[in-house]
């Protein structure tokens, strides 16, 4: 069975008291409950982390080469800033979507700017938690050549 990573940066282990506004109600246990579901349904195994450091961050996403089939990440604050997460994503040919709970183009400025996506397939964002489930229907068609 082929295996993504789900990778979730700083402050995202906050979700559920941190600016609902935003990013609402869920929680971090949630979304990785509705993650494992629907990759379930899609026949993919997947390995849901979170940290809060950047160095675990790249060290995940080096696993990737030997451990997993395409990585769904939320770089959380990195993706505005991280050209050491933009160098790791980009050491890698397999399948990436970043993805973002809130819609960082209807934001401060300063969050309209994605280092990271420029090594990703495609970006998905504004969607709250659904935005997971719509990025592993995008990784299943990048993994199973449907798109
Ligand atoms: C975020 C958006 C980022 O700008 C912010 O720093 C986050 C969360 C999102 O999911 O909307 O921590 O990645």
């Amino acid at each position: 069975m082929k295996k993504i990573l789900i990778i979730n940066g700083p402050n995202l282990n906050l979700l559920g008291n941190r600016e609902k506004k935003f990013y609402g109600d869920t929680t971090l246990d949630k979304i990785k409950i509705v993650c494992e579901d629907k990759c379930k349904k899609n026949d993919l195994k997947c390995d849901f982390f979170q940290s809060n450091h950047e160095g675990e961050l790249i060290e995940k996403i080096h696993s990737l080469k030997n451990d997993f089939d395409g990585i769904i990440i939320n770089p959380a604050a990195y993706t505005h800033t991280s050209i050491a997460l933009l160098d790791a994503l980009r050491a890698t040919s397999k399948p990436k979507i970043e993805v973002h709970l809130s819609n960082i183009y209807a934001r401060e400025d300063y969050r309209r700017k994605s280092i990271t996506s420029e090594a990703v397939n495609g970006v998905i964002c504004g969607f709250g938690e659904n935005g997971y489930v719509l990025a592993i229907d995008a990784i299943t068609n990048l993994i199973y050549n449907k798109v």
